[in-house]
């Protein structure tokens, strides 16, 4: 079977069959399993969540527990493995460092059961434990530091911002990370889980499939626009430019980072969430003036863009509140990463239970029988 209608970036065209999230873009509805995010964003935390939307179910005390147990146990990096960024060159991105490190971890697990649930439980493990300790090695690392070892009495999140600030966290920003980590876990099909979904259907490794999906989220028109978003800020400097900056974007028809979506037209409930939370922070360790242009700027393309369904997006406030969580500006992607570890590999499980790998065709706008011209003739 042909379809022969092309859709530019495949808009509305079904990639594949999912329980795993939903999203209805009109009414700003995200689920998770078919659980609100509002939901799971007050009650779960991020690993609870992970086990859910890799396994089907909410977990009891007891297989959360020994979940959390395993993911604690695995998140030392190997000297290897350190030893290995340490030859990074510390001006480099560290989703650049991210990707070479998740996929060098299939070096040392090369084993492939995909049939096995064992092997798929150690590889979910590994990767939602050393995903964070590579991103907090790496930073350490390109200042000059030693990475700081994870500490088994930190949770998850916790943990997280102790390798990386080298201190531990306030319980409010430890919980705070952990919602914005839960909010991030999964969105259906966006670029990098299908770039996940497509890897993962050559039934290749998932560490290959993780950094393919990592090298995916990279770009400003995905997981890098929270980071764009600050340096938006940043850039316009006071609410009195906003106005006047962003009539300049309109003008010369700019894109404005951390608004608009394929599938939203309203507000994404996650920046809803994300804004009640910088809200909190801000209340607690003090006031960022970067957040009132934020929200000028949120009233402002609302005036002007709204009719067209241009709102924020997820991204547009998760900047401010990873910068109070003293999380550097590029490392916010990464940081988005280490929570859609648990998307891709919820997406990677479903793909490996009905594989078909993916082959979809073209339609062909090249020349046919053209001559062969000598390289002397060119
Ligand atoms: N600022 C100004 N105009 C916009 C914006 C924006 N942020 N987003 C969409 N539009 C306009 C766009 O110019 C186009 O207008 P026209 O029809 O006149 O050419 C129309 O709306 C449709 O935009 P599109 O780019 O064709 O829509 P898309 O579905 O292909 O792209 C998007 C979605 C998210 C890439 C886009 O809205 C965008 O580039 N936003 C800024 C980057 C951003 O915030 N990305 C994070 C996305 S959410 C998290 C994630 O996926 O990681």
């Amino acid at each position: 079977m042909t379809v022969c209608e092309y859709r530019a970036g495949l808009e509305g065209v079904p990639a594949t069959q999912s329980s795993i999230s939903f999203v209805d873009g009109q009414k700003g509805i995200l689920e998770y399993r078919g659980i609100p995010i509002q939901e799971l964003a007050e009650k779960s935390t991020f690993l609870e969540t992970a086990y859910l939307l890799i396994w089907n179910e909410l977990p009891n005390a007891e297989d959360l527990g020994t979940f959390e147990t395993e993911i604690r146990y695995h998140r030392r990096l190997k000297y290897r493995i350190r030893d290995m960024m340490k030859c990074f060159p510390e001006s480099g991105h560290p989703m650049d460092a991210l990707q070479a490190c998740a996929a060098a971890l299939g070096l040392f697990y090369s084993r492939r059961a995909l049939d096995d649930p064992a092997y798929i439980r150690a590889a979910v493990v590994r990767l939602l434990a050393k995903v964070p300790t590579m991103v907090a090695a790496f930073q350490l690392m390109r200042k000059g530091n030693d990475p700081v070892q994870p500490r088994d009495d930190l949770g998850y999140a916790a943990n997280f911002l102790y390798m990386l600030n080298e201190q531990e966290p306030d319980p409010l920003a430890a919980h705070i990370f952990d919602v914005c980590l839960t909010l991030h876990a999964e969105h259906t099909i966006n670029a990098s889980t299908f770039s996940a979904m497509v890897t993962a259907s050559t039934l290749t490794d998932p560490y290959a499939v993780i950094a393919s999906a990592v090298g995916t989220l990279a770009g400003p028109l995905h997981g890098g626009a929270a980071e764009e978003v600050i340096l938006m800020l940043e850039e316009i400097g006071s609410v009195e430019n906003v106005r006047p900056y962003l009539e300049h974007c309109m003008e010369h028809k700019t894109k404005i980072m951390g608004f608009g979506h394929r599938v939203y037209k309203v507000k994404d409930p996650r920046a809803i969430i994300l804004q009640q939370l910088a809200e909190q922070l801000f209340d607690k360790f003090g006031q960022d003036k970067y957040y009132d242009i934020a929200v000028e700027m949120e009233h402002v393309v609302a005036e002007k863009l709204g009719h067209r369904g241009i709102y924020p997006n997820v991204d547009f406030y998760s900047g401010l509140v990873y910068r109070k969580l003293g999380i550097p500006t590029d490392l916010f992607t990464p940081v988005f990463a280490i929570s859609r570890t648990a998307g891709w590999l919820a997406h990677w499980k479903e793909q490996l239970a009905e594989n078909r790998i993916f082959r979809p065709t073209q339609i062909y706008t090249g020349l046919h029988s053209a001559p062969y011209v000598p390289i002397e003739q060119r």
